[in-house]
């Protein structure tokens, strides 16, 4: 659970009481109640998922049928991959990862809670968080399923709204959320895009 928030608040005493690995799981938790992204017997794809908390709960939801695939740069948390779970170490853009999904894929549901690397500059972090959801969307439209469900963390304060429309062409519902467990000063937000529209 690192952060750079010395004291505990009350969603990372929530999470480390009930076993999970963040208290970002909360953040999902109130999309899923609100959205119903995920449901049982689905496969998930969990983009940027270490320490493991989004891929926790998802888990959870399946009900011990389909399977969540967790990619992220470093490792997980003090979990392990198993049963009906996989995860991959690596850049979810390079080709290593491409070619493991291949066999695990399509995914009817793609979460993304992954940051870019901060600098502290409001402007740098914003046009960061912009360029990496431009490249998780395309990646998105590569192995989401028509008809599948998919949710984004982006930094408001920029040209998010550019990416906004951009998925309002590609799901037939398109929202935003900034989630209660979203610290006050943070200015993350996160997309949602249900029923992924077919090309046919
Ligand atoms: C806020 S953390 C995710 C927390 C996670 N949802 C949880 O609940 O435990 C963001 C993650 O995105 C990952 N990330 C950022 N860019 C990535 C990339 N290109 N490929 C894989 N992971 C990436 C980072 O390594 C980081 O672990």
């Amino acid at each position: 659970m690192s952060n750079n928030h010395s004291k505990p608040d009350f969603y990372s005493l929530k999470a480390r009481k009930e076993g999970y690995m963040a208290r970002s799981v909360y953040k999902l938790e109130e999309i899923q109640n609100k959205n119903k992204l995920i449901k049982p017997g689905d496969t998930v794809l969990d983009v940027g998922a270490s320490p493991g908390s989004w891929t926790q709960y998802a888990m959870q939801l399946l009900k011990g049928r389909g399977k969540v695939v967790g990619a992220d740069l470093k490792p997980l948390g003090k979990f392990k991959a198993k049963g009906n779970m996989t995860f991959i170490q690596g850049d979810v853009f390079s080709e290593e990862v491409a070619e493991q999904l291949a066999s695990l894929g399509p995914f009817d549901v793609i979460i993304s809670d992954a940051a870019p690397s901060t600098c502290g500059n409001r402007l740098m972090d914003t046009r960061r968080s912009y360029d990496l959801v431009e490249r998780i969307l395309e990646f998105t439209l590569i192995w989401l399923k028509p008809g599948g469900n998919f949710t984004v963390k982006i930094f408001q304060g920029g040209d998010e709204q550019i990416l906004f429309d951009r998925m309002r062409g590609e799901f037939e519902q398109v929202k935003r959320l900034k989630p209660k467990a979203v610290r006050n000063e943070s200015f993350e937000q996160y997309f949602i895009g249900l029923k992924r529209k077919s090309n046919l």
